[in-house]
């Protein structure tokens, strides 16, 4: 025996541990090496015919073989033990498999907060279809043959009664000639127009139409009542709400309605262009004109709105560009988780 055989029987040794893949593997490497009969055993008694000069050295090898071997055979048995390398193993310790969990996307959490909040006052969802006929989207709105929006440029025609709704308000018209007052109706939905894709314009956007109608008198201070309650309710309490004279062919009066602006807080920047305030919605009372077009009484009151679903997403998430609202980037969408 020399010291260079005990060294080469511990390099032996530990990569044939090292390789052993199975506690049963483990156990036969044990009985080879470090079993009563094995070969460390074997080479310790053999300590008994070296020279007594050379004793020392070679005592302290022959227990750094043991010591090592034994070693190695308990780290192996160990992860043996845990499944490690035999093939129907479970190491706990890997990364587990990422299912990314899903959300709301914000254009639809709008709406579905929206509906929330509309559902509470009483209001119902009522539908309307995309492709609209021109009379309830123009006509029954009283909005005149000569209208702008009725240009081939602000529309997508598809024939000469049907088009591409430009607004969800048709579905004032589908909820009235399909029920008598009372009315109490929202309808979120796609609404298109021919408009140039930028930061704050699609050819294709949401809406949410609001519908109210009685035979008891219905006021102006009605609707800045329900609009303010919604506004609070969307965007949070401190929200101050606007309400701006303006015209649409199917109100009179009509309002246009502003929020302070999110980013400056009423203040005046670059996003509300100095103003303070940002408008989301349009609404009015009923021109007793579009009552008349379904066959109403004349007698009937109601208030109307109809608010941008886009706007109302961007100002509650600061999103400055519409147009990454539509990319279906999981990047850019898991700001919103
Ligand atoms: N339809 C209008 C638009 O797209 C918004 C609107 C204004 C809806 C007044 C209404 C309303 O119901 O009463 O600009």
């Amino acid at each position: 025996m020399t010291l260079q055989e005990i060294e080469s029987t511990k390099t032996a040794a530990l990569s044939e541990i090292a390789a052993a893949s199975t506690a049963d593997a483990v156990e036969q490497l044990r009985v080879k090496y470090a079993g009563r009969n094995g070969l460390v055993p074997a080479m310790m008694k053999g300590l008994r015919d070296v020279p007594p000069a050379d004793k020392p050295a070679f005592g302290q090898a022959l227990n750094a073989l043991r010591v090592a071997i034994s070693a190695a055979l308990d780290g192996r048995k160990a992860a043996a033990a845990q499944g490690g390398g035999s093939r129907d193993a479970f190491d706990f310790s890997l990364p587990g498999s990422w299912r990314g969990v899903g959300s709301i996307h914000p254009i639809s959490e709008v709406i579905e907060e929206a509906t929330r909040i509309f559902a509470q006052l009483g209001f119902t969802v009522a539908d309307g279809p995309d492709i609209e006929t021109e009379f309830n989207n123009f006509d029954a709105l009283n909005t005149a043959k000569h209208h702008p929006s009725r240009d081939a440029r602000d529309t997508f025609w598809l024939g000469p009664e049907r088009l591409l709704r430009t607004q969800t308000s048709p579905v004032q018209i589908r909820a009235m000639l399909a029920k008598k007052p009372p009315v109490r109706i929202i309808n979120p939905g796609r609404c298109y127009r021919r408009d140039t894709t930028d930061a704050t314009h699609a050819a294709n956007f949401h809406q949410i139409e609001g519908l109210f109608v009685d035979t008891a008198p219905v006021s102006l201070a009605d609707l800045k009542s329900t609009l303010s309650h919604f506004a609070r309710e969307m965007m949070g309490q401190s929200v101050k709400v606007r309400f701006r004279p303006h015209y649409f062919p199917f109100t009179e009066p009509s309002v246009e309605v502003d929020l302070t602006c999110h980013v400056c807080k009423g203040k005046g920047c670059a996003v509300c262009k100095q103003s303070g305030w940002i408008e989301i919605l349009g609404a009015g009372i009923v021109d007793t004109r579009v009552f008349r077009n379904v066959g109403y009484d004349e007698d009937c009151y109601g208030y109307a709105f109809g608010m941008g679903v886009e706007r109302i997403a961007m100002i509650k998430h600061g999103i400055t560009d519409l147009r990454l609202l539509y990319t279906g980037d999981l990047r850019y969408l898991r700001n919103f988780l």
